[in-house]
């Protein structure tokens, strides 16, 4: 059964969508079956993935108002591996349509039932907010993967992530956790960085990724070429990046489950 893992941050630009994308990849390498789910109106995660969001014939949004069916909308992006639920800007009309329809908050949970057995991770790259669509990702996921830049502000914003996790943990999703949080664009040469690092360990202890995510130019680059930089270019140091995060993931996991069981 597949872990459902959401992407989410409300602050722009953190680097979820890169996260997303190259995380995919690297789990992909460590032959694991993964699908990626573009939940951003913005389908930066489409695009990023080799699959041009202005040709979809279906898209997330038709499956999650019911309009096609989950092979109609499937798609598979070819460097990265994994397959891929895409979104265009069709996807902005969710928030209005979503309001009217019964277990609106639900409606991703429900059209990936079907599917959790066919992969080991699913990942969903969430919106910059938090609105419907990021609901609708929190009550679908067993986890969050929180990407954030240790800049001042971030502290502040990620207290209201915590405080949304634990709403949407406490009325729909009981088993919401949050899986990790990720340090993106690191550069500690920087000493804000440090100080917020520092803070985050010390709050955060168990759920702070070891793994960093150094700014590097191929991580920005790739996108373009709808590759993960994994592909676009392999030893660089943000695909290195994405794989030892990839590997530490599992290994959480595994230890998770033997701490279940023990
Ligand atoms: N580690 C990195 N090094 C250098 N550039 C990066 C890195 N991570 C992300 N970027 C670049 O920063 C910008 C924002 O990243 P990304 O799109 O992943 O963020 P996001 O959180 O998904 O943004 P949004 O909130 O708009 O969806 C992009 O141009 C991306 O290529
Ligand atoms: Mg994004």
């Amino acid at each position: 059964m597949a872990k459902v893992f959401a992407i989410a941050n409300q602050k722009g630009g953190v680097g979820k969508t890169t996260t997303c994308i190259n995380l995919a990849a690297s789990l992909v390498a460590t032959k694991r079956r993964v699908l990626l789910i573009d939940l951003d109106p913005q389908g930066n995660a489409t695009m990023g993935s080799g699959v041009d969001k202005h040709a979809l014939e279906h898209s997330i949004y038709d499956l999650l108002i019911g309009e096609c069916n989950l092979v109609d909308a499937m798609q598979f992006s070819e460097h990265g591996g994994y397959q891929l639920l895409p979104a265009n800007r069709d996807l902005t009309a969710a928030e209005v349509s979503l309001l009217e329809m019964k277990m609106k908050e639900s409606r991703l949970r429900n059209a990936l039932a079907p599917i959790r057995e066919n992969y080991d991770y699913i990942l969903i790259d969430c919106p910059p907010a938090l609105s419907m669509l990021t609901i609708n990702a929190l009550v679908a996921a067993d986890g969050v993967i929180i990407p954030m830049q240790c800049e001042y502000y971030a502290l502040e914003g990620l207290s209201d992530l915590v405080n949304s996790i634990q709403r949407i943990a406490e009325l729909l999703n009981p088993s919401l956790k949050i899986e990790g949080l990720l340090r993106t664009m690191y550069d500690p040469r920087i000493s804000l960085t440090n100080d917020v690092s520092a803070q985050l360990k010390q709050h955060f202890p168990d759920t702070l990724y070891q793994t960093v995510i150094p700014r590097n130019v191929r991580l920005a680059e790739a996108p373009s070429f709808g590759m993960p930089a994994l592909v676009y270019d392999k030893s660089s140091r943000g695909a290195i990046a994405y794989l030892a995060l990839a590997g530490e993931l599992v290994r959480r996991q595994r230890a998770n489950a033997r701490s279940a069981t023990a």
